[in-house]
């Protein structure tokens, strides 16, 4: 059983395959933490002594006060000072609440979250329900955690029941809270702009709070919603590390408070910016859901549990099938595609062994450039005389796979969606919105909005055989309101857009069974594991250039695995060694092309080609293994990181120099995770190797030039 309740103790103890999660029900009222680490019995608890100024509820002492207690759930009013989890304004308007500890269940598997993704259970998962209940506003409140035995990870979601008579507002709503009873913990998130997404912070928390979060309706380039905690003197290998992740795209928060006891206190939830639901009376509300891992091993084992649940637990299972080795228009052609051309596209690609081609922006309507057109789903009839079901079908007979951008969340307002409906754009009532690349934000919390959606590709691609979209979303909002909430739920609009997102989503994996999806906002601005059950890859970033990608591709697989980062090679520039950098640093995810194949001369085509066959051999490593860091390049003059399988018989190693490696330096890389009994042979070198002898470590020559790396693929004889 992983989930228990001790009568004799009132103590919760949730036990995943090596760690250990434990609460207890305190003086009948609270929710008090104890223990999160590696798996054990025994909890201490942890000091709880009130403090000068700490306020406590008459009938339990002095002694204690909810300021001093590492609380599970926390309430805004009611004594604890720091940060809450919850804040709810009833119908006296003081937003105080205290909420009682009233009952729990313990269940088999797990509850569906209403119209939000969440985290497919596994055959052992179990779900512990919490209920507490508030007096004055007759509120209900559930907490919910899941366990996920085999990754090691814990989620934690709630939803509210108003069971009182009037209206209430739920204006803070943080389904993750973690009290830990340490200081000495460093905070790592990952911080980024467009072209330039998740670059690895790592600082010490201070006294005071730490956040980053985004107000901008996406989870966004700027700060990825993942978070974690780690012991000061946590390395790749050894030391505590806390992992958090939140299962939702839109606005978030994560935060942690070092308090006057020295006690941590994390948070992670919806955005209190963006973020407020009205419910009425008998109305049920239910939040995203928030993940959490642990490992006593450090960061390299804490990204590994969460690789593992995202493959396992978030990505559709689809993902794990081999991802299509695509030939995408965007870097090659931009705008300026046509049917004859991408014809030509087709023909050559199959020749090259593309999988797939992915006709970018530029097909639809009026588009011939980001000024006009978005909102008008319907094929240009100058580019497509015959209609896309047709083009489509030449496409196919070429012996290629055929995928399509799509942007369902914007329009231009030169459109004549926009010039039908003004409305069903964002915009505060009385002002005018602010364009972002020309584009306005569908109001995606209307209902007609997505039924207009969904009628229009309906149309559009009935009939066509599509095989892959890539769904893209490219401005962050601001002014935002919708015609058609009044202004108390225009507090809800943010959340409501998300469901609408998903709504149309969930649509599509079922309108189209037979395609994937590649979700992506100018790159990686939905970076999320609210974006990973819909699709089989993210587009990492817009910037292919290597360099760049190295640093982005290496934040992201902190946090998730490579199955979900799209890795294009592009713009080579007829320089071969350049050719086998970009490929080679694309290898760290699924590999893609962007590139004008009828304008790169045959020496280049014809590597490609080899390129792609060569990957095929070992892309189930990357796809499905386990991921190791041996140096990431925000640490280092290079990065070097190893994929094997479940059972080690197969290692890929790759290292990527930067451009200012020194020459001639030599590198020790150990592959721990050999078989120390196994024989190995590089199925590029042909040269054997010992387990025992990879596990002490590999020499490896940096070159110091740019554009040099290494690719290493290891077979157990
Ligand atoms: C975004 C995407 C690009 C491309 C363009 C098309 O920037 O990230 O890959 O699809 O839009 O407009």
């Amino acid at each position: 059983m992983a989930i228990r309740f001790i009568k004799s103790s009132k103590r919760f103890v949730i036990d995943t395959k090596n760690t250990t999660y434990a609460f207890e029900i305190f003086k009948r009222h609270y929710l008090v933490h104890l223990y999160y680490g590696k798996k054990k019995a025994r909890f201490e608890e942890a000091e709880r002594r009130s403090l000068g100024f700490s306020p406590n509820v008459a009938e339990y002492s002095s002694k204690y006060s909810p300021d001093n207690l590492p609380l599970e759930v926390s309430f805004f009013g009611s004594g604890d000072y720091r940060d809450t989890s919850v804040c709810i304004v009833g119908k006296d308007g003081t937003g105080v609440t205290d909420f009682k500890y009233k009952s729990y269940r313990i269940f088999e598997g797990r509850q569906s979250i209403d119209g939000l993704p969440f985290a497919r259970p596994d055959a052992d998962s179990e779900t512990l329900e919490i209920l507490m209940q508030d007096k004055v506003t007759g509120c209900e409140l559930y907490l919910y955690y899941t366990v996920f035995p085999e990754s090691d990870v814990i989620s934690r979601h709630m939803a509210l029941v108003n069971n009182g008579k009037s209206s209430v507002k739920l204006a803070r709503c943080m389904p993750m809270e973690l009290n830990l009873d340490r200081s000495d913990l460093d905070m790592i998130t990952l911080w980024g702009r467009h072209n330039g997404e998740c670059n690895y912070q790592r600082v010490q928390t201070h006294h005071g709070v730490q956040s980053v979060g985004s107000r901008r309706g996406a989870s966004s380039h700027q700060y990825n919603p993942f978070m974690a905690l780690c012991a000061h003197t946590a390395t790749e290998e050894r030391g505590d590390a806390y992992g958090f992740n939140f299962v939702y795209s839109g606005s978030f928060l994560d935060e942690v408070e070092l308090d006057q006891t020295g006690r941590t206190k994390a948070l992670m939830g919806m955005d209190p910016a963006t973020f407020g639901y009205i419910l009425d009376a008998g109305e049920r509300f239910e939040s995203p859901e928030a993940v959490m891992t642990y490992s006593h091993k450090g960061l390299g084992q804490m990204s590994r549990n969460f690789h593992k649940f995202v493959k396992n637990n978030i990505m559709p299972k689809k993902a794990l099938d081999p991802h299509p080795v695509v030939l995408n228009t965007w870097e090659a052609c931009y705008f300026d595609i046509d049917e004859k051309k991408l014809l030509q596209f087709a023909e050559k690609g199959a020749a090259m062994g593309f999988d797939m081609l992915v006709m970018d922006d530029g097909w639809f309507a009026e588009r011939h450039h980001d000024r006009a057109a978005l909102g008008d789903w319907y094929a240009n009839k100058d580019k497509f005389p015959n209609g896309l079901a047709d083009f489509v079908k030449n496409v196919r007979s070429k012996g290629i796979k055929f995928g399509i951008w799509i942007e369902p969340e914007m329009v231009n307002p030169d459109s004549d969606l926009y010039r039908a409906h003004p409305d069903w754009a964002l915009r505060a009532s009385g002002r005018e919105p602010l364009v972002s690349r020309k584009q306005l934000v569908l109001d995606m919390s209307r209902d007609e909005v997505i039924d207009y959606l969904i009628g229009a590709f309906d149309k559009v691609f009935d009939g066509v055989e599509i095989d892959y979209f890539k769904w893209d979303m490219n401005r962050h909002m601001c002014n935002v309101g919708s015609a058609a909430l009044p202004p108390e739920r225009q507090c809800e609009v943010y959340f409501r857009y998300i469901k609408g997102v998903y709504r149309l989503m969930d649509w599509f994996v079922k309108r189209f069974p037979n395609a994937v999806i590649e979700t992506c906002s100018g790159g990686g601005g939905r970076y999320d594991l609210g974006m990973m059950p819909y699709g089989i890859q993210i587009w990492t970033s817009d910037n292919t250039n290597p360099y760049n990608r190295t640093f982005i591709q290496s934040g992201a697989m902190l946090a998730y695995p490579a199955t979900t980062m799209s890795c294009h090679v592009s713009n080579p520039k007829e320089n071969m060694k350049s050719l086998d950098y970009r490929y080679k640093v694309a290898c760290e995810g699924m590999l893609g092309y962007e590139l004008n194949i009828l304008e790169m001369s045959d020496e280049v085509n014809a590597e490609i080609s080899r390129q792609i066959a060569e990957y095929r051999k070992f892309e189930h490593v990357m796809r499905l293994g386990e991921f190791y860091r041996l140096a990431s390049p925000e640490n280092t003059k290079y990065s070097a990181y190893y994929y094997t399988t479940d059972d080690a018989s197969e290692i890929v190693l790759t290292v990527v120099e930067k451009e200012d490696c020194r020459a001639g330096s030599t590198k020790l890389l150990k592959i721990k995770a050999a078989l120390p009994d196994a024989t190995y042979t590089d199925l590029y070198s042909g040269k054997r190797y010992a387990g025992r002898e990879l596990i002490e470590g590999l020499y490896i020559p940096l070159m110091g030039e740019p554009d040099s790396a290494r690719l290493i693929y290891l077979k157990k004889d």
